[in-house]
């Protein structure tokens, strides 16, 4: 179908019919659906009627080859014009082979792993019948307490555009050709990672500097890679709710970096501008989303019920209608849908495709790579002939898979007790749960001490339930749960070797785990095939690589704290100074426990000293930034090298340092190696107090180190 064609049939639609277009409807909505697929909101009555959803747009949640061919084939049948339906879906890490969750696989900071998962998952779910995924998240967040944080790849803009171009090419592919893909939605627009308090849909206020220079990068990253759709947030910005801005939508996205694809608000967004207290009404919300700039209306029915109306009123204007329908003609055009309706929708292939084995290395390759090493004290890798135990909530859950895995089932799971048992080759691991995730009972208690005292090395495998993180999962209190703590420390006072494995989706305050244990180790939710990879770092067939991609509060009492920070003009000069007019905490570090980047090995790193190519950068040069890095150990290994820039005096402040690069390494022991990083001008933009994105003369230190604590630099100037 051409242009021509697409104007012809939109010139055949009566308005019900294209406001139809705008409407989005969870599965059970539809005729023939067997089950009622994903549900992820609020379910309301919504008063349609049979022709409403004959004429309806696009179906969320649907999946499965079988379920989506009937309801299309039902709908192909009741649609006047043989429009068919778009069906969306929240593919986040996986379909049916779940990869750790996004903050999981931010930790790996390996672009072509996290590409491959998603191609994975766009494979998975495009035989299921799906044809667009709301994802990538690409909001930047420095707030553990929030939920989403564990949907999100960090705190930092460059890895989070990284992440995002990484994600949207695996999902999307070439849309055009017949690769198995889905379009991806990016999400969501704008800022909704910073809400007030670390608490869901809460209150976003902030400048138009940092939203520009921290916030938006990553959404306009995800567009520029070809991203097909956008998804409002449900956060008011700057007064405004996303999902009725239209400054956001039409003067930024539409005006000022021309994205023609199609607006979809978040569930029931649109009607939540009525107790957002922007509208009066259903009717006014509407007005307010469709002028703004929404496309299409997800599960509540404003526009259903009052677009027609509003544009008989002259409220609305035709047009306005006419271009979002264009847009949602043209994506289902884009995918073939006319053409072929059901895709790549294949039962025969979703059974050999979906939870492949290669899909399932590939989890288990992923897993590996996104496990952070935080404390060591000679006591991982396991070793030969030592008595185990495990212990603790998590030591046989399949609650492993974190949130938005809602394919994902527990029996294609691997726990961490079954992945273990496999690598040890043994049915001999004493196994105890220990405790419930928020309380347990003098009996567990007592069975797992028995355990415990048998063996020289407990895994203790603690966390938070997938419940506690994930959509409307905020804690203020971001310790482990009471019970889990005790439990920690009655083993430890058994004085054995304590490894912590930690299951959770969000930076925890670990500093009784971490006095606690002889080891930690953050395994996130780790997905299918968890315990898998979670065996091959314990036992060492992968040394781990990981690098935390949000830094670790000392006490929830600093959150946000974040590794690019202002300096303030009462900086602390250093951690243990005695200083009264500092900025400061009387009772906590200013730093956090475990900063951004950081992440142990069982090989030990050497670095040498940064070498400058030049101490002068013009507009048009570059300058090599070399530094020699050297395995000590005993075992190879991957290093994320991570190069940092400050920039000394600018015309706004700067941050004390900002991550402008990284690279991944391989290193056999003893092995050293040689890594280079091109720095020029563009690199050291940011946005000035006018918002114009430009560079200023001056001088710039150079950091390359293993984390973001590292602090002896190198310094060059820019001449322009
Ligand atoms: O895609 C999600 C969104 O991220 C949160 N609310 C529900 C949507 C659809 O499931």
């Amino acid at each position: 179908m051409d242009h021509e064609q697409r104007v012809t049939l939109l010139n055949k639609m009566t308005l019900r019919e294209k406001v139809g277009q705008l409407v989005q409807l969870a599965t059970p909505f539809f005729k023939g659906a067997s089950d009622q697929g994903e549900i992820t909101g609020p379910m309301e009555n919504m008063n349609l009627s049979y022709e409403d959803i004959e004429d309806t747009g696009s179906v969320l949640g649907a999946s499965g080859a079988k379920e989506t061919i009937h309801i299309q084939k039902q709908h192909m049948k009741d649609n006047r014009l043989g429009i068919p339906l778009l069906f969306m879906s929240d593919i986040i890490h996986g379909y049916k082979t779940i990869f750790p969750v996004p903050l999981g696989i931010s930790c790996s900071w390996d672009q072509n792993l996290a590409e491959e998962s998603a191609r994975i998952a766009a494979k998975e779910a495009s035989v299921s019948g799906v044809h667009v995924t709301f994802a990538p998240m690409v909001d930047l967040s420095r707030e553990p307490r929030w939920g989403r944080v564990m949907e999100s790849t960090g705190e930092d803009s460059l890895l989070n555009s990284d992440f995002a171009r990484s994600f949207v090419r695996g999902f999307q592919g070439d849309l055009s050709n017949n690769s198995y893909n889905v379009a991806s939605c990016v999400k969501h627009f704008a800022a909704y990672g910073a809400p007030e308090a670390g608490r869901d849909y809460n209150t976003v206020d902030m400048s138009e500097w940092m939203l520009r220079e921290y916030y938006l990068p990553a959404y306009k990253a995800a567009l520029d890679e070809g991203c097909e759709m956008v998804m409002t947030a449900f956060n008011i910005l700057n007064g405004i709710p996303a999902t009725g801005n239209k400054k956001l939508m039409r003067d930024l996205l539409r005006g000022e970096w021309n994205f023609d694809g199609v607006l979809i608000s978040d569930w029931g967004a649109v009607k939540e501008l009525i107790p957002h207290g922007v509208a009066e009404d259903a009717k006014q919300a509407a007005q307010k989303a469709l002028t703004a700039g929404v496309d299409i209306e997800m599960m509540t029915s404003c526009y259903v019920n009052y677009v027609e109306e509003l544009i008989h009123e002259g409220k609305l204007n035709e047009e306005t209608l006419n271009e979002a329908v264009s847009r949602i003609l043209a994506l289902k055009d884009k995918l073939g849908l006319f053409d072929n309706p059901y895709r790549f929708a294949n039962e025969k292939e979703e059974e050999e495709i979906v939870l492949a084995p290669e899909h399932r290395n590939a989890a288990r390759k992923l897993a590996t790579k996104s496990i952070v090493l935080l404390k060591n004290e000679q006591t991982l890798p396991l070793k030969k002939g030592e008595n185990l135990s495990l212990i603790g909530p998590f030591s046989t859950s399949t609650d492993i898979l974190g949130p938005w895995s809602w394919k994902g089932a527990s029996e294609d799971t691997v726990t961490f007790e079954n992945g273990l048992k496999a690598a040890l080759s043994s049915e001999e691991l004493p196994v105890a749960k220990g405790c419930n995730i928020e309380d347990g009972s003098e009996e567990q208690f007592s069975e797992a001490i028995t355990t415990a005292e048998h063996s020289d090395v407990v895994i203790l495998a603690l966390g938070e339930e997938s419940d506690m993180s994930g959509e409307a999962g905020c804690r203020v209190d971001i310790r482990l749960p009471e019970v889990q703590l005790e439990l920690l420390k009655e083993i430890k006072a058994l004085g054995k070797k304590v490894v912590t494995v930690l299951f959770n989706g969000r930076p925890l305050d670990l500093r009784e785990v971490v006095e606690n244990s002889d080891a930690v180790l953050e395994a996130w939710y780790p997905g299918t095939e968890g315990g898998n990879a979670l065996a091959d770092i314990l036992v060492a067939n992968v040394n781990p690589s990981a690098k935390l991609t949000m830094s670790f509060p000392y006490s929830v009492g600093q959150v946000p704290v974040y590794y690019n920070h202002f300096n303030t003009g009462r900086p602390k000069e250093a951690p243990d100074a005695q200083e009264r007019f500092a900025s400061q905490y009387l009772d906590a570090p200013n730093e956090p426990l475990f900063p951004f980047g950081f992440g142990l090995s069982y090989s030990n790193y050497h670095y040498g000293e940064v070498s400058l190519s030049s101490t002068q950068l013009n507009a048009t040069g570059q300058i090599k930034a070399s530094i020699d890095v050297t395995n000590t150990g005993e075992m190879a290994g991957d290093e994320i090298v991570q190069l940092y820039i400050r920039d000394l005096a600018g015309e706004v402040v700067r941050p004390v340092k900002e991550l402008k690069g990284y690279e991944k390494i391989h290193l056999e022991p003893k092995e050293t190696k040689t890594v280079t990083f091109t720095i020029t001008e563009e690199q050291l933009r940011y946005y000035h107090s006018d918002l114009e994105w430009s560079s200023d003369e001056g001088n710039f230190e150079v950091y390359i180190g293993s984390n973001s604590k590292v602090n002896v630099g190198k310094r060059f100037e820019l001449i322009k």
